[in-house]
């Protein structure tokens, strides 16, 4: 085994940054808020990237990093193409899981449940605040298609800006998505790999009656 290798098998990270105890509220929208600040606080890079499995038509699960945008009182809301491979699966089968990593402070967060667009207005909103290169390439990008080569996409890229000299509006294949969780769990490592773990559980999205329990590490 190459030395690289060997010191990865022979790494064993303690987990001590933390711990976190039963009485965290009843409320797992206000502490992902409370967590997530303070991941912000920490620094911790790319704070709101998440990784995001959906599933195709045979079960087959895919995974990629998002970003979460926005956060509201029903669910996490981020953006994409929905025409994308993610887009086409959750038009299927609108179910999905996040998990982000905060590992400045050594907590995960997985969340899982339903998929909806979010309002258009919403999305017109946010797409209105992006840079104006990040509005073309939304239109330039006809995302997880193939691509022949990069000039198909530069080329699309120099029509569109001609195109759309000023205003850019927002593509009707892309926008946000909200997820609206019926599992939310705070993972806390700690040491000897007995870490924290404690679930809020609801029977439905459209319950407001969180359980909240502790699961085996
Ligand atoms: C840090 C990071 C953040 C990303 N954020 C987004 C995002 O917010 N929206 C998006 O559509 N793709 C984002 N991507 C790209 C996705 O990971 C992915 O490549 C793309 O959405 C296509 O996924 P799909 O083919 O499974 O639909 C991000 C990638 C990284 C590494």
């Amino acid at each position: 085994m190459d030395d690289f290798l060997k010191q990865i098998r022979d790494d064993h990270h303690n987990f001590d940054k933390g711990q976190l105890n039963d009485h965290i509220g009843n409320d797992p929208f206000a502490f992902f808020h409370q967590w997530f600040k303070e991941a912000y606080e920490a620094k911790q890079p790319e704070d709101n990237a998440f990784v995001l499995s959906t599933v195709n038509e045979n079960f087959q699960p895919s995974s990629r990093i998002l970003y979460l945008k926005e956060l509201d009182e029903q669910g996490f809301i981020f953006y994409t193409n929905y025409s994308s491979q993610k887009g086409s699966e959750l038009s299927l089968h609108p179910k999905a899981s996040m998990v982000f990593f905060w590992h400045q402070l050594e907590r995960q967060v997985r969340i899982e449940g339903l998929v909806e667009k979010i309002d258009s207005s919403i999305s017109d909103a946010y797409f209105a605040s992006r840079p104006r290169a990040s509005k073309l390439g939304a239109w330039a990008s006809h995302q997880s298609q193939s691509l022949e080569n990069r000039d198909e996409l530069m080329v699309r890229l120099e029509k569109l800006a001609a195109l759309y000299p000023d205003e850019v509006p927002r593509p009707p294949h892309w926008g946000g998505y909200k997820l609206i969780p019926t599992q939310i769990e705070f993972w806390q490592g700690r040491p000897s790999r007995l870490h924290d773990r404690l679930v809020f559980e609801r029977a439905s999205v459209w319950s407001s009656d969180w359980k909240l329990f502790r699961k085996n590490p």
